[in-house]
């Protein structure tokens, strides 16, 4: 990746004083900024609702972002210099009268990058104002932040309206964790490399478990949470990205709609699920005071009526229609409040047809596993011989520590997505058909757990007993549970 500053972008952030403007975006920028990946002449226009001055803004970020930036990388000096960047504007985003303000700003940086990180449903008035104001021209990108939609339907009408005003190549569709070193290093790694590419199919692969478990609640979160849920939160944008990644066949470049193809390929093959599906193959759970007693349940958070079925944590078994991957079960996971904060790809190859070692001794598959936080790293499993005489196996690990592989900064996930934006390069956002095509997949979900409860575990555990036992009917266990 190239280290040169962008040649001068005017960002203006919609939701410039919300949660995601003062914990990501603003620390990524400034990031951005302390290494010279920002041109001398970019702006950062923050647009709230809030009638607050220039100085009432900047003592707000001043309060908020810092602690959201690596200790080591927080400067003074420089922070000072990112602050003069950056310029508050109070508009009624609502009010299409209003936008003439951002007119008079006189924006005039070779690129011009609007991003919305608003509730999605206003997505379509702001680029309506937007392209009515004539402030959409050849400069212009607009960044849509996830979810965008709550279903397929909404999500049409969104990309619809976003579309009367932007081309498709101006539109960035971001899902940050396309912007992670690893899930990028997972391209390098089935793609870079000769040795995976013969066996990554049915059927040297057993199966694929993509689990992405958080420590944290719903935090301050619940006005937009409990209307979402985890599978609108992760599981329609996060983890099918993840799924398309490790599933994608090669594509024939790495241009932004060669790769984009790919992806869309496997989200066609998802096979759809019946509501009979959706009872057999997904769990759905909610997470109840666990033992610790200074953590809450789900019901008792701040924000969340006591009878909320809004599932914090999903469970469920893919399956992918295509050559390469039939049979082959692919587990999704993701949950709040669970054990441990850690996300992992681990795929599992089927066992050797016969051993020479003797029935009964102990032998693992191999494993290739990813983890993506909180270290990041690669491990291969493989048998070995244990010490001694005589044949005995034992499970070993080839490591690779991504951390400790290169001195070079590692930078977040957001800081390169802008820079990605900034620069133009689309590769890494998702299409208007890819998401769709992910909308498309969810939605029997959504509508077979429409009459339903979710599930109650435990904080602090590894959610209900039913997702164990969604993979113990095939003689399989999660990751942690087969150490
Ligand atoms: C966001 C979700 O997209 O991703 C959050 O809205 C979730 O609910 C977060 O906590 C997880 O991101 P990360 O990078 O911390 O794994």
């Amino acid at each position: 990746m190239t280290l040169s500053p962008d040649p001068g972008a005017d960002i203006i952030i919609f939701g410039g004083a919300g949660d995601l403007s003062f914990r990501k975006l603003l620390p990524a920028l400034y990031m951005a900024h302390l290494h010279g990946r920002l041109g001398a002449s970019t702006r950062i226009v923050a647009v709230g609702r809030q009638t607050w001055s220039q100085q009432q803004y900047l003592q707000f970020i001043g309060e908020r972002s810092p602690e959201f930036i690596e200790p080591s990388a927080f400067e003074a000096g420089p922070w000072r210099g990112f602050l003069e960047r950056l310029q508050y504007l109070s508009i009624d985003l609502a009010d299409a009268a209003a936008y003439g303000a951002l007119r008079a700003l006189d924006l005039s940086n070779p690129s011009r990058i609007y991003y919305l990180a608003t509730a999605p449903g206003l997505f379509a008035t702001i680029s309506g104002h937007l392209g009515a104001a004539g402030l959409v021209d050849e400069r212009s990108r607009i960044v849509l932040e996830k979810p965008l939609g709550t279903d397929l339907a909404s999500a049409q009408v969104i990309n619809a309206a976003v579309a009367r005003h932007f081309r498709e190549d101006q539109i960035y569709r971001i899902d940050h964790y396309l912007g992670k070193e690893t899930v990028q290093n997972l391209m390098v790694l089935r793609f870079g490399n000769a040795i995976f590419e013969p066996l990554w199919r049915a059927p040297y692969i057993r199966s694929v478990q993509i689990s992405v478990a958080e420590t944290v609640g719903v935090g301050s979160r619940a006005g937009f949470y409990d209307g979402a849920g985890a599978l609108r939160d992760m599981v329609q944008n996060h983890l099918l990205q993840l799924l398309c990644i490790v599933a994608m066949e090669p594509p024939i470049s790495l241009r932004a709609d060669d790769v984009r193809d790919e992806k869309l390929k496997v989200l066609r093959s998802l096979r759809p699920m019946s509501a009979a599906d959706v009872r057999r193959d997904t769990v759905r759970g909610q997470y109840a005071p666990g033992l610790d007693p200074a953590i809450r349940g789900y019901l008792q958070e701040s924000g969340v009526g006591p009878r909320s079925r809004t599932e914090t944590f999903v469970a469920l078994r893919a399956q992918i229609d295509n050559a390469r991957w039939a049979h082959v079960p692919f587990f999704l996971r993701t949950g709040k409040r669970l054990a441990r904060r850690q996300s992992q790809i681990i795929i599992e190859w089927s066992e050797l047809p016969f051993s020479i070692f003797g029935e009964g001794t102990a032998q693992q598959p191999n494993r290739l596993i990813i983890t993506l936080q909180p270290e990041e790293s690669i491990q291969l499993g493989l048998m070995a011989k244990e010490p001694g005489s005589g044949m005995s196996l034992q499970p070993v690990r080839l490591e690779l520590d991504l951390q400790s592989s290169s001195d070079k900064r590692r930078a977040e996930a957001y800081e390169r997505l802008l820079v990605d934006v900034m620069k133009g390069r689309l590769t890494h956002f998702m299409r208007r058909d890819e998401l769709e095509a992910a909308w498309r997949w969810v939605d029997p979900i959504l509508a077979g757990w429409r009459d339903d409860f979710p599930q109650p575990y435990p904080a602090g555990s590894w959610g209900p007993a039913a997702s164990s036992a969604l993979l113990a009917r095939e003689n399989l266990k999660w990751f942690e549970e087969s150490l």
